[in-house]
């Protein structure tokens, strides 16, 4: 730990988190092995850290690329121990981990953000109810806690509607649209959890995300909003920077600063938002992590939301946003990847693979950066 830890001690934190600064050499732990973890590591290596992966799977994306990793399910107290004993510090590339282990390495290492983020944005739920009582506009929901819940909640909300498992959900699975021809017992069980969450329909302009960075010290970092193209439910590609009117801008920065000082973040965090055709700014969903939307600043901006991340963990100062060109970010996903030799050959392009073996649909292989020079 760095002597100068002293001087950034404030009440906010708790727990082993003393807002201790990690100088380089410090090993970051990262709670799971996905591609965010992958480029989270290789982030940190070029800022002279190493990288610990916690993940159920071998031979993940992430600990491909870090000299130590940790494969053992998430609750699992005695592999949990040693993975605190190998790190400086605790982040997460993956939100649904148990509440107990994020719990159980907080007293031990600092963990950033607080177990208390990871909670809130777990489930969709609490984090509608934290927006809404933080002052944040969400769209009109209710809570669907069983399918004879789901005809009164229908009734209240009106149709179009999505009915969306409350938790566990990515890459729009658990979501069932409703209109009058659907049928309840069915979306009910399309839906597949315990526990359910109907939204008012959306009709949006576009949809847009903006990722906000907060450090140790409080100070906070925003990447420009960028506009978010889904196919089959998938993000299938990012513009950025979002066309946007100023006041628009403004709005979404504003909101996604105040979710970062309402969780006291340290870390990064990905705000999902709707922009309504009366220019309205609401918030779709948050991710406590770097985010599939902010992919284009590994490329196009001075500071990546990698290195932030990892900036933002290990009590660092935080880097410029500022942006050199402006970027169209595409996710290969399923065999999209087979195009890999032809991206290579693009002068414009850069391309970005996650080492995956085997390319299912649905599954994102990697992505490409397209700057627009
Ligand atoms: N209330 C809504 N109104 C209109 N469209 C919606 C609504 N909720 C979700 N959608 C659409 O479905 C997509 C996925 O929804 P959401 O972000 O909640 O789910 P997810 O499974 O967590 O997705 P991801 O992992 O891609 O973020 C949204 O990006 C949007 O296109
Ligand atoms: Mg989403």
């Amino acid at each position: 730990m760095s002597p100068r830890a002293a001087d950034v001690m404030t009440a906010e934190f708790t727990g082993a988190d003393q807002g201790q600064i990690l100088d380089p050499g410090a090993t970051i732990g990262i709670m799971g092995g996905g591609q965010l973890g992958r480029m989270t590591a290789l982030a940190a290596a070029r800022l002279g850290y190493r990288c610990h992966i916690y993940c159920p799977d071998e031979d993940s994306p992430g600990s491909q690329v870090t000299s130590a990793a940790t494969v053992a399910p998430y609750d699992d107290e005695s592999a949990l121990q040693r993975f605190a004993d190998a790190v400086d510090v605790v982040t997460f590339e993956f939100e649904n981990i148990p509440d107990s282990a994020a719990e159980f390495l907080a007293t031990r290492r600092p963990t950033r953000p607080k177990p208390f983020v990871l909670h809130i944005c777990q489930q969709r739920l609490r984090e509608k109810d934290f927006l809404a009582l933080n002052g944040v506009p969400v769209t009109r929901y209710l809570p669907v806690p069983s399918r004879e819940a789901l005809d009164d909640a229908v009734r209240r909300l009106g149709l179009p509607a999505i009915l969306k498992s409350a938790q566990f959900g990515y890459d729009g699975k658990g979501q069932v649209r409703l209109t009058a021809d659907t049928n309840l017992d069915e979306a009910w069980a399309r839906m597949g959890g315990p526990l359910g969450i109907l939204e008012a329909e959306v009709d949006f302009a576009l949809e847009a995300s903006v990722i906000v960075a907060r450090s140790v010290d409080g100070q906070v970092a925003l990447y420009p909003p960028v506009e978010n193209r889904h196919r089959h439910h998938i993000l299938d590609e990012t513009i950025a920077p979002a066309d946007l009117k100023p006041e628009t801008i403004a709005a979404a920065e504003a909101i996604a600063r105040k979710i970062a000082g309402a969780f006291e973040l340290v870390g990064l965090l990905g705000v999902e938002l709707f922009i309504t055709k009366s220019g309205e700014v609401l918030v779709n969903e948050l991710a406590p992590r770097p985010h599939n939307s902010g992919h284009w600043t590994m490329d196009a901006c001075v500071t990546s939301q990698f290195e932030q991340f990892v900036r933002a963990v290990c009590g660092l100062p935080l880097g410029s946003t500022a942006h050199h060109a402006p970027a169209v970010m595409k996710n290969l996903i399923g065999d999209d990847v087979k195009a890999w030799l032809e991206i290579l050959g693009d002068p414009d392009a850069k391309l970005h693979l996650y080492g995956k073996a085997e390319a299912r649909p649905g599954r994102k292989m990697g992505h490409v950066n397209k700057l627009k020079r």
